[in-house]
């Protein structure tokens, strides 16, 4: 067992449903147990953390398309020695039976839940209707929790130190936008965000951020995205229309045409800063492709980063006592 595995440190026992459910020090734990795990995972089956979930089984329940979540989810519970359970998005439509029933059903089972879904309140039901089932959530329209875990690990694997340094996020208020805010202020960075009027972080999002910087971290607002990278060490973009927001894409293509990504941008950002993006990225709109494959950008980092951070996040979650 790593010294991160055996800390006296009380175990992360809840959901994780979005970023501010660790603590300070659960994060700092996870990243810490999330770089043991990456180094260790050329040992395969001998990795110490290789029987972390000890045979228990973790349902994985998508109402929306995933590459990435899914896929390092189902890995990463393989690799600590738990077992995957697929369900069909229908059951978050209690059509057959109330979702809160599901959930009361699956906790007689199984340890925990992946849920990827619209409504952060379905999470949250699933969560309370059943206290010993783990929710864990793999994107609502308001929370990218888990894609906000690989971000902060990556940006200390390139920067060293989170103390100093500043991350400037360009584009749409979204629930990738407001997890890493979240993480971000946590860990110290000073965060700006540049967004169009209307497409701003949820007010009761930055308001509660202030209560989460440290280190003397700040949360600044912009509209403007040159204002907003000035004296960045990393731009972060997501796509500017996002899952279950089809209808608007044009509408929106036409609002975030200056948030562009583009060379000119990055120039304007600190000497050898990085750029990021959760992925899929839509070239052309949000990053252009020369952005996209620059040396600047850690985007595949990011992605591999999702496995580690997220097999931490169960050993914390559901590892034996
Ligand atoms: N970044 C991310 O969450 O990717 P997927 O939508 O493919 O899971
Ligand atoms: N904001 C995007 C993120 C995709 C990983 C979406 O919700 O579609």
């Amino acid at each position: 067992m790593s010294a991160s595995m055996a800390s006296t440190e009380p175990k992360v026992r809840r959901s994780f449903l979005s970023v501010p459910d660790l603590t300070h020090a659960d994060l700092e734990r996870l990243l810490t147990l999330a770089a043991e795990m990456k180094a260790d995972r050329g040992l395969g089956r001998g990795a110490p953390t290789a029987d972390a979930l000890g045979g228990q089984h973790v349902a994985l329940l998508f109402e929306k398309p995933s590459l990435r979540t899914r896929c390092t989810f189902e890995v990463a519970i393989h690799e600590l020695g738990g077992h995957t359970v697929h369900l069909p998005a229908q059951f978050s439509e209690a059509v057959r039976e109330p979702l809160e029933d599901v959930a009361r059903n699956l906790e007689r089972w199984i340890a925990a839940l992946v849920i990827r879904t619209y409504r952060q309140e379905t999470a949250v039901a699933c969560s309370a209707a059943a206290p010993r089932l783990r929710v864990i959530n793999a994107l609502s329209d308001e929370h990218h929790p888990c894609q906000a875990l690989a971000d902060v690990l990556t940006l200390r694997e390139h920067w060293g130190t989170f103390r100093g340094r500043t991350l400037a996020y360009v584009g749409d208020g979204n629930n990738v936008a407001t997890s890493l805010a979240q993480a971000a202020t946590m860990m110290g960075v000073t965060v700006h965000i540049a967004t169009p009027a209307g497409y701003e972080l949820p007010r009761g999002v930055t308001k509660a951020l202030t209560g989460l910087t440290r280190d003397g971290a700040e949360l600044r607002l912009f509209t403007n995205p040159r204002e907003a990278v000035a004296g960045a060490h990393a731009v972060y973009t997501d796509v500017w229309t996002s899952m279950g927001q089809e209808r608007e894409a044009v509408k929106r293509r036409g609002i975030f045409a200056d948030y562009r990504v583009d060379r000119t941008l990055m120039a304007a950002a600190s000497p050898g800063a990085l750029f990021m993006h959760c992925l899929p990225a839509h070239r052309g709109e949000e990053v252009t492709a020369e952005v996209l494959e620059s040396r600047a950008s850690v985007v595949f980092d990011q992605a591999e980063n999702r496995l580690h951070t997220q097999k931490a996040l169960l050993a914390m979650l559901l590892g034996a006592p």
